[in-house]
């Protein structure tokens, strides 16, 4: 669709940007913090880029205040972070820990103070380290109540000055990755129990976006999904069901049930014959069905395409690139449902994620057909090299131009109808990647350290920080010019 004329951005479009706990605070054993597991999983040799982990990460913890001063500089209007479970309640569902929420609370305080509304991210995968032990996790039905005693602390403790609340940060990926592909912890290759754990953080989910509003009642809540969208690599009829059974597996099989309460009945079908479908208890499916959320929280990073894949020899897990050495990431697939292929109308980054701004209109559209929710973009940003130039600057054109891009299509997006909240960029400072170390860098503000030294974590501004600047200043009006 080619519009003659765009719609502006709406005039209370939240122009944001977004971090996580473990990327950016450090701090990870201070005051009265318990640990994580990724504080444990990234001890296990060989599991992160030369060994990273975030015991210090970019010390935001420390230097929250200078960070939240950039973000007025900016004149950021909206900015997301994730709060540390295992910070707030020792060891997950034991004492609260007034230290910790104290610092979130602080946090918030400042942001409303300079005029950023605060997006709070309920989990972003870390995991009290305790309840890992305690019961499994995510794989014991306890783990329900713990996570709704945590919400809705977070609730009556900021709900005063924080509108917008985001539950659980891509369940697909810190599932997928931590029980099929053992890349996060538990770091499991089980894909029942992968299914199951699943279904304990839906009804999880759930059941603290259905009470929120009794907590927060002008609130809004919803999850955010890490979605890419579905291409099939053909016109082969084979290759479009591919395509179809990878959409339903990969993304309608998560937000089916965030918007309906419903899974999607070929892959409940498919999991079922294959054994692998999650036990169901009864009100499990009405549960599901009244955590109906405000809106649909989308990350969006690339599409991938898929073609038709044999059940007798074909293509299964393949490796992720998490080095940075372009062109190493493998096919992967399941057999007799889709593979992956490289899509050759598309640009890869070093890390070989295709740079597909259409893809994400193309996306936006899907979820307003299919759901009918107002969309926030909680996430997009290119991961890449950056380089310090003398006089601390860091020249990353590339960055504008994929931002610029994917802007661009949002306006064509709100052209066709979409309702979309906000735009938070990955990521406001540089932090770290959970498998790619320091190397591969996303933000506005550059942080000097890298995976063999903290140096002096100096925060330098890029060149991107003054275009959004700029981009936020003129509502977008530019960006389609
Ligand atoms: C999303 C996560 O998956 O993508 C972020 O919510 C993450 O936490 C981001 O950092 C980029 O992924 P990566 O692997 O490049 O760090």
């Amino acid at each position: 669709m080619i519009h003659n004329k765009l719609k502006p951005f709406p005039d209370n479009f939240l122009w944001g940007a977004a971090s996580a706990a473990y990327q950016i605070e450090g701090a990870w054993d201070v005051d009265g913090k318990s640990p994580s597991i990724w504080d444990e999983f990234v001890r296990i040799p060989g599991k992160t880029f030369k060994g990273t982990n975030g015991d210090i990460a970019v010390d935001h913890y420390h230097r929250w205040k200078e960070d939240v001063q950039l973000m007025a500089d900016m004149g950021l209007k909206a900015y997301r972070f994730s709060v540390s479970w295992p910070r707030v309640i020792k060891d997950g569902n034991g004492e609260i820990n007034e230290k910790g929420l104290e610092f979130y609370d602080n946090l918030v305080d400042e942001l409303v103070k300079n005029n950023i509304e605060p997006i709070v991210t309920l989990y972003h995968w870390d995991l009290p380290q305790a309840l890992q032990e305690q019961y499994g996790g995510w794989e014991s039905r306890q783990v329900i109540d713990d996570f709704y005693r945590y919400s809705t602390t977070l609730f009556k403790r900021l709900g005063d000055r924080v509108k917008y609340w985001v539950s659980l940060n891509e369940q697909n990926i810190f599932i997928s990755l931590g029980y099929q592909k053992a890349a996060h912890p538990p770091g499991v290759t089980d894909m029942k129990r992968m299914y199951q754990a699943n279904h304990h953080a839906s009804l999880a989910n759930a059941k603290v976006i259905a009470d929120f509003h009794d907590y927060v009642p002008e609130g809004k809540i919803g999850p955010s999904f890490a979605y890419g969208p579905a291409y099939s690599y053909s016109s082969h009829p084979e290759d479009v069901l591919a395509a179809q059974n990878a959409e339903e597996m990969q993304s309608h099989w998560w937000m089916d049930v965030y918007a309906w309460g419903k899974y999607p009945q070929a892959i409940w079908d498919y999991l079922e014959d294959n054994g692998l479908a999650p036990d169901l208890e009864e009100g499990d499916m009405e549960l599901l069905a009244k955590g109906k959320p405000d809106f649909m929280g989308v990350n969006y990073y690339k599409t991938t395409t898929y073609e038709r894949n044999p059940l007798v020899g074909g293509t299964g897990e393949g490796e992720m690139n998490t080095s940075g050495k372009k062109g190493t990431t493998q096919e992967s697939g399941i057999p007799g449902l889709f593979k992956t292929k490289k899509n050759p109308n598309l640009e890869a980054t070093n890390w070989d994620w295709e740079i597909d701004p259409v893809g994400l209109r193309v996306g936006l559209r899907r979820i307003t057909d299919r759901y009918g929710l107002p969309i926030l973009i909680s996430e997009n940003g290119l991961g890449e090299y950056d380089k310090l130039e003398e006089n601390d600057v860091v020249k990353d054109d590339y960055r504008i131009d994929y931002l610029k891009g994917h802007l661009q299509e949002c306006q064509k997006a709100i052209t066709d109808g979409v309702d979309l909240m906000g735009y938070c960029v990955w990521s406001f400072t540089d932090l770290l990647s959970w498998l790619n170390g320091y190397q591969k860098r996303y933000g506005f503000v550059y942080v000097n350290r890298d995976e063999e030294s903290e140096k002096d974590l100096r925060r330098i501004k890029k060149k991107s920080f003054d275009w959004y600047k700029e981009t936020i200043e003129t509502n977008g009006e530019k960006l389609n010019g």
